[in-house]
């Protein structure tokens, strides 16, 4: 169970009203950024066609069945279970974001395909294999236990299982600059995220549980865009915040979150981290007769000879 998780629903709750208002989080379903490509000019569209552009990364298929680990309000859920017809279930530890997505899904005509669960996501209570796809967008970040994650993830996912992270990855090689290190523990501080990992990270930690067929793709240029929007709601309203923060005229915690953006685009300007999307796949069975397999009964098998 993540140690962090309080953290991660206070910083949720503490700005709902921004992600509502500023951000426009219930007209696409969508506390993540944009994808942005040629044809997209939109703010709200761009949150929607990340879920397409994501999707079709995992290329996802009507047989699917879905576990989208950190889910919020549940847009990607119910718009894939909408499109392609399969089966979601959303986890989330955060319970407002999990009841605003079992109402979303059942305006949206398909909670008979999608179930949300409030479950941490390191730790859901799913049975073995039951998921043919992890889905996790924007959520890795918010645990301190990453590793915990993935052997989650292994563990629901049946052999030949998709698993897919799209998030922010820090800079490897040159390693950020003790200035810009806190420059990022200041973003991660006020956006309720214990850490974030390297690419070459995050490809050790995938391996190490047993994954293979691991891909790291930068999609910094589509996600720009996205956050320009950021960058120019700091504008506007970052420079008030620390003095707003002290005189009580704002809470702590969207307070935070302001000052943690203002640094993100900085270190995002200074090449400190890219956003990437993350894919590897759980090794199929291995085929019928290769080693390993079960001893057919009444079979005893030799010992081995030295
Ligand atoms: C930035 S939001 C992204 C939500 C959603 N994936 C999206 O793209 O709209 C991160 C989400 O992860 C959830 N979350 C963070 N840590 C979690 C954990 N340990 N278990 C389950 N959910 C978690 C939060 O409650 C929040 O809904």
């Amino acid at each position: 169970m993540s140690a962090n998780r309080q953290q991660v629903v206070d910083y949720f709750e503490g700005t709902r009203w921004d992600y509502r208002h500023l951000w426009r989080s219930e007209k696409a379903g969508a506390l993540h950024f944009g994808f942005y490509d040629r044809r997209i000019r939109n703010h709200v569209t761009a949150l929607r066609r990340m879920t397409g552009y994501l999707a079709s990364v995992v290329g996802i298929t009507p047989e699917d069945r879905i576990m989208d680990a950190g889910c919020g309000i549940g847009g990607c859920a119910i718009r894939i279970a909408d499109h392609f017809g399969c089966r979601a279930t959303g986890v989330n530890i955060t319970p407002f974001q999990v009841a605003a997505a079992r109402e979303a899904a059942h305006r949206a005509g398909v909670d008979g395909l999608v179930e949300f669960v409030e479950a941490d996501f390191t730790d859901t209570g799913l049975p073995d294999a039951s998921h043919t796809v992890v889905w996790a967008l924007e959520s890795v970040v918010h645990v301190d236990d990453k590793e915990a994650f993935v052997r989650e993830a292994h563990r629901v996912l049946a052999p030949g299982g998709r698993l897919m992270i799209a998030e922010y990855l820090v800079r490897e090689d040159p390693a950020p600059t003790p200035a810009q290190e806190e420059e990022l523990a200041t973003w991660c501080r006020g956006w309720a995220m214990p850490g974030l990992l390297t690419a070459g990270e995050y490809e050790r930690l995938l391996h190490k549980q047993g994954f293979e067929d691991v891909r790291i793709v930068d999609i910094s240029p589509y996600v720009a865009p996205s956050l320009h929007r950021l960058r120019w709601l700091v504008r506007l309203l970052g420079p008030t915040a620390p003095a707003f923060r002290r005189l009580g005229v704002l809470a702590p915690v969207p307070a935070d979150n302001l000052i943690a953006s203002a640094a993100q685009i900085r270190m995002f300007d200074a090449g400190a981290w890219r956003y990437q999307v993350v894919t590897a796949r759980k090794p199929a069975e291995p085929a019928a007769g290769t080693p390993g397999d079960a001893v057919p009964p009444g079979h005893t098998p030799a010992e081995p000879t030295r």
